[in-house]
């Protein structure tokens, strides 16, 4: 089955072609460089943007395909978390193909697509896993007993982690998104330079919190001199970064012992996070752990992960029907 999955809840307009189950054929992404100069994602800007660019980045992955619209069986499109109005956009192009083409449609929680995102690079990372999905609206610790059957552990009380890294990257004075730019910026940063808190919740609790650590930097950075932060940017950088991806992995590892599965997978844009993957691996390593993270261009949001979601619930002969809305609060 030919899938044509499409991805527009927040800031990247994107279209993949994917051969059911794991064969990608196309990923294209767009990444809205509008956003920027304001230091966040602007929805109706957002929104814009998509119906802007939208059939060009279909036309685009078909063409690097090698494969045209007729070709396609079926679509899958990201119905919910995100910004309604980006959602729409997406929604209602396919829900046109479908339509117009009597073929069938799926709608995708975008976070379950971040659960599958690591199944296509890795033939092995099949349930039973631990998904720790973490990115810039969303940090979920979740047992995936098998797909579609999935039992949260914990999630973010406040800030997402990549919400973390874009907030005190711009108390910083470092460009949007923060996440690259603060792992970027640590690079030769000694990472116990300063220890910041780490929120741990309780020692078996799997519940994350950010907006302190957040608040840590903004005072900490009050209470020094311009040129001493300037001088300390790697070291504040990397010490900032280690102290989000302690509580990550450590956590992450926690709920792998507790219930006895041997398999974490790591998704979302802050997968991206080199320390991240390291202190993870390392970690699990010394559990025999094995773990995953996405290949280039999955980590973050893209629409090969809503494909391969979709087709696993299409070739079921699941599908949605032309009623179906967006649905900006949506959780796994
Ligand atoms: O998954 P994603 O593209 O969008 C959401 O669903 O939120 O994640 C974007 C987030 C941003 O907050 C960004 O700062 C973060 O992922 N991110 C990173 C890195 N690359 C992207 N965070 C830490 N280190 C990175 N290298
Ligand atoms: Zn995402």
């Amino acid at each position: 089955m030919l899938v044509l999955g499409i991805e527009t809840s927040c800031d990247e307009t994107a279209a993949a072609v994917l051969e059911s189950p794991r064969k990608l054929l196309a990923n294209v992404v767009h990444s809205q460089l509008e956003h920027e100069k304001y230091g966040g994602v602007v929805p109706e800007l957002a929104s814009r943007e998509h119906v802007k660019r939208l059939i060009g980045i279909v036309n685009e992955s078909l063409s690097r395909a090698n494969r045209t619209l007729d070709d396609i069986d079926a679509y899958a499109v990201t119905y919910g978390p995100g910004l309604v109005g980006a959602l729409l956009v997406g929604l209602t192009f396919v829900k046109s193909l479908a339509q117009a083409s009597g073929k069938p449609f799926i709608g995708v929680n975008h976070l379950e697509g971040h659960i599958f995102a690591n199944a296509l690079t890795h033939e092995s990372c099949r349930p039973p896993f631990i998904a720790l999905l973490v990115s810039g609206g969303h940090s979920n610790l979740v047992m995936v007993k098998d797909w579609g059957k999935y039992r949260v552990l914990g999630k973010t009380r406040d800030d997402a982690p990549g919400e973390a890294f874009d907030k005190v990257a711009k108390v910083l004075g470092l460009s949007y998104p923060g996440g690259p730019a603060i792992e970027k910026a640590s690079v030769g940063g000694d990472k116990t330079f300063f220890k910041f808190p780490r929120a741990f919740m309780g020692r078996d609790s799997y519940e994350f919190s950010f907006s302190g650590l957040k608040t840590a930097v903004a005072v900490y950075l009050r209470d020094q001199d311009q040129s001493y932060v300037q001088a300390h940017l790697a070291d504040i950088c990397a010490s900032f970064q280690e102290a989000v991806c302690e509580v990550l992995a450590v956590k992450a590892i926690l709920a792998c012992n507790e219930y006895r599965i041997s398999k974490l997978s790591v998704s979302g844009g802050v997968a991206m996070n080199k320390r991240l993957r390291e202190l993870t691996s390392e970690l699990a390593a010394a559990e025999n752990i094995e773990t995953y993270f996405p290949g280039p261009n999955l980590s973050t949001d893209n629409a090969a992960m809503i494909a391969m979601a979709g087709a696993y619930y299409l070739e079921q002969g699941i599908s949605s029907k032309l009623d179906l809305n967006a649905v900006p609060y949506l959780s796994v």
